[in-house]
């Protein structure tokens, strides 16, 4: 309704108009294809204070968005207040700096970073989304990206030489919890807390990109492994996912990890959010299993949107407007029970190099209303018919105060010059996605 109306309704105080507020009288039949419709915002690798979640909820809420994903633990950082263990945030919250830029060798900015969300200001985010349609998704990662609640807790990681703060760099990091039963423990702890916080039918448990170099090498993993019948690491995390699935479904929660959760066998009623490509999206779903798509090659919204030279720290492939409109979850190989089994999707924004709701706006907009556009419409969609109908959402962004993307390309100050990058070509990225993704199934 509100976008019969003009632009200006969008305004927190709307301008008298020069134009009459009429809107045509219609009938309007209309309902989304897909129930799950997302995006997830990494909190931890720039933390985003409340007020810029209250925003997004209402930018994702204008734009029938249902869902938001909150990314609130990783190797750089833990957000989330957890009353029995409090070093999670006193120790885990904070890192002493943050790697400029994407290229390994790159300086640290020499400022520390951190801050942490209290029960109440999720409680609130939660109310707050709830009041606009918006369900809010908590991920607490594991058994990889563990480094922050290692440091804080070293009896959780495996050997004896935990890390004393945050991870400062970005990447994949070694660091992950050990198969002890006090970590099981641990975290079944945490996860009440959290299930104490969130009404969310499913609690995200990460699950992605654990790298299983210390389980290998340290010789109590590897006795556990003899203990449990365990031959190899890959079911080791099955193993692991598994008693943290039973303890969910024993508080009335369904499991959500990262296509990695496919890998060493995928636990019962797990559901998959498939990023790497749809590869993870064919096979859950065709072994019954729910899925939510992401695929990194049309919705990762931190990858730069054109090759020009004021694009801000590039990384991945080149995702445009154009290629985020043609997201479709279900992949084309899926019969039609099959694909019942795609929830929906998300857009999902990584934020090593975006640290402000300024860089957000700039990363998320405008390629966030074709992703919408692509969760909501049944049938055929035509980029061509969108582009004029997006140029007048443009003025309901302008209204609403979104720094999105010109079309035009980047202004000055929405670049970062000087700073080293990790772009590649398409070619480079599908060669990569075969690699990573060969032992999926
Ligand atoms: C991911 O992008 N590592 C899920």
């Amino acid at each position: 309704l509100l976008q019969l109306f003009p632009a200006t309704i969008h305004r927190r105080a709307p301008l008298p108009s020069t134009v009459p507020w009429r809107a045509p009288a219609r009938e309007i039949r209309d309902s989304p294809r897909f129930s799950w419709r997302g995006a997830m915002l990494d909190v931890v690798r720039h933390f985003a204070p409340p007020r810029d979640i209250r925003r997004f909820i209402d930018l994702l809420a204008m734009h029938r968005l249902n869902t938001l994903h909150l990314h609130l633990t990783d190797d750089q950082g833990w957000r989330i207040e957890i009353a029995r263990y409090p070093k999670l945030t006193e120790v885990g919250s904070w890192r002493p700096e943050s790697q400029v830029g994407a290229a390994p060798e790159s300086d640290g900015d020499g400022r520390p970073h951190g801050g942490f969300y209290t029960k109440d200001d999720l409680r609130e985010i939660v109310a707050y989304a709830s009041a606009r349609g918006i369900t809010v998704v908590p991920e607490i990662e594991l058994p990889g990206h563990a480094q922050a609640a290692v440091a804080a807790y070293p009896e959780l990681g495996v050997g004896d030489a935990a890390p004393e703060t945050p991870w400062t760099r970005w990447g994949i990091n070694p660091v992950i919890f050990n198969v002890e039963e006090s970590t099981i423990a641990f975290l079944a702890d945490v996860l009440d807390e959290v299930i104490d916080i969130f009404p969310s039918e499913y609690i995200c448990i990460g699950g992605d990109e654990c790298p299983k170099v210390q389980w290998r090498d340290d010789p109590r993993t590897q006795e556990r492994m003899r203990e449990l019948g365990v031959e190899e690491e890959e079911e080791l995390q099955s193993w692991f996912i598994g008693r943290i699935a039973a303890h969910l479904a024993s508080r009335g929660r369904k499991l959500l990890g990262w296509d990695e959760i496919l890998e060493g066998g995928l636990v019962d009623d797990a559901s998959v959010l498939s990023w790497r490509g749809q590869i993870g999206a064919l096979v859950a779903a065709r072994a019954g299993h729910d899925v939510i798509a992401c695929p990194v090659d049309s919705v990762y919204l931190d990858y730069r949107e054109s090759d020009m030279p004021g694009e801000p720290i590039p990384v991945g492939t080149v995702t445009t407007v154009e290629t985020a409109y043609g997201f479709d979850p279900v992949p084309p190989e899926l019969n039609a029970t099959e694909a019942r089994h795609v929830r929906g999707g998300q857009a999902n924004l990584w934020t090593e190099h975006i640290d402000s709701s300024r860089a957000i706006d700039y990363h998320v907009f405008p390629r966030l209303c074709a992703v919408s556009e692509a969760l909501w419409t049944r049938g055929d969609r035509d980029f061509r018919e969108f582009e004029p109908r997006l140029v007048e959402h443009l003025a309901r962004l302008d209204a609403a105060g979104v720094e999105y993307r010109h079309p035009d390309g980047p202004r000055p100050w929405q670049s970062r010059p000087g700073v080293v990058g990790r772009p590649s070509s398409m070619e480079d990225a599908v060669a990569h996605l075969e690699r990573i993704t060969a032992n999926i199934g």
